[in-house]
């Protein structure tokens, strides 16, 4: 059986005077900053900020045009070895056109991991995330909260280090969202570090360790979550959180 836990922890993640740019707009700039190795981060800030394209970055899913991101842990290992021991979950989950079952082992299967281990472990994920029910359903039938759900529990077969979320429930309804936000907490309590986007203010201060607040492709702030929210550094982040419109 392969062993799925990790044996050295990747992290911190350290970004150093990251940006990206397309044509010649920065959509990113000068990102410098460290993701410790426990916690939640919530990645806060308007729409258009470059929230997503940070997550995308962190996750290697896209390359900086400036500066560099290293995980300190990392340091012999490649890419998609780095790529295995983090997941992402997205808004609208990607899954395949198979069963839920299916898709929650399809990670265990890309690892080499035996038929019987993939279904053994694949049925707890599935348990875990209340989803027992549902295993031979195909997935593209679940409704949106029942898919995200899936998307958490296939991340969960591999026991990330590090699970980056973006905005993954800004197209659920509040139940759906409690269980999305419950899913987080389990993975915090078996250790997963979490770097979540969310544009939700209350779901940030009930989740949040810490804030990454950006505008405009810019790091304003990079606060503890009490800081942020009671006294905010910059003018943006103070009227972001008023709600007023910020851009
Ligand atoms: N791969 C890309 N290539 C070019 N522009 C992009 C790309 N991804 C996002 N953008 C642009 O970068 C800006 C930030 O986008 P995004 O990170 O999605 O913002 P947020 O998630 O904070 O709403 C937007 O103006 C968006 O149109
Ligand atoms: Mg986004």
């Amino acid at each position: 059986m392969s062993d799925l836990r990790v044996p050295v922890g990747l992290l911190p993640l350290a970004l150093r005077e990251v940006g990206f740019r397309h044509g010649d707009q920065d959509l990113l700039k000068g990102i410098t900053l460290q993701f410790g190795s426990s916690g939640k981060t919530l990645v806060m800030g308007p729409n258009g900020a470059g929230k997503s394209l940070l997550m995308r970055l962190c996750h290697g899913l896209l390359r900086p045009t400036e500066g560099s991101i290293r995980w300190h842990g990392g340091g012999r290992l490649g890419g998609q070895a780095l790529r295995r021991r983090q997941a992402m979950v997205f808004q609208r989950p990607v899954l395949l056109r198979r069963s839920a079952r299916a898709n929650v082992e399809y990670p265990l299967v890309l690892q080499g991991v035996s038929r019987r281990q993939r279904r053994r472990q694949a049925d707890a994920a599935l348990e875990r995330f209340g989803l027992s029910a549902l295993a031979g359903r195909p997935a593209r039938v679940l409704s949106g909260g029942e898919q995200q759900r899936l998307a958490l529990a296939r991340a969960w077969v591999m026991r990330p280090e590090i699970l980056f979320l973006d905005e993954p429930t800004s197209a659920l309804d509040p139940a759906a969202t409690k269980a999305v936000e419950d899913a987080v907490l389990t993975f915090h309590e078996e250790g997963t570090r979490i770097v979540m986007s969310s544009h939700n203010l209350g779901q940030a201060r009930r989740l949040a360790d810490d804030v990454v607040f950006l505008c405009r492709g810019r790091l304003l702030e990079h606060s503890p979550a009490e800081t942020f929210f009671t006294a905010p550094a910059s003018a943006e982040a103070a009227a972001f959180l008023r709600g007023d419109l910020v851009w």
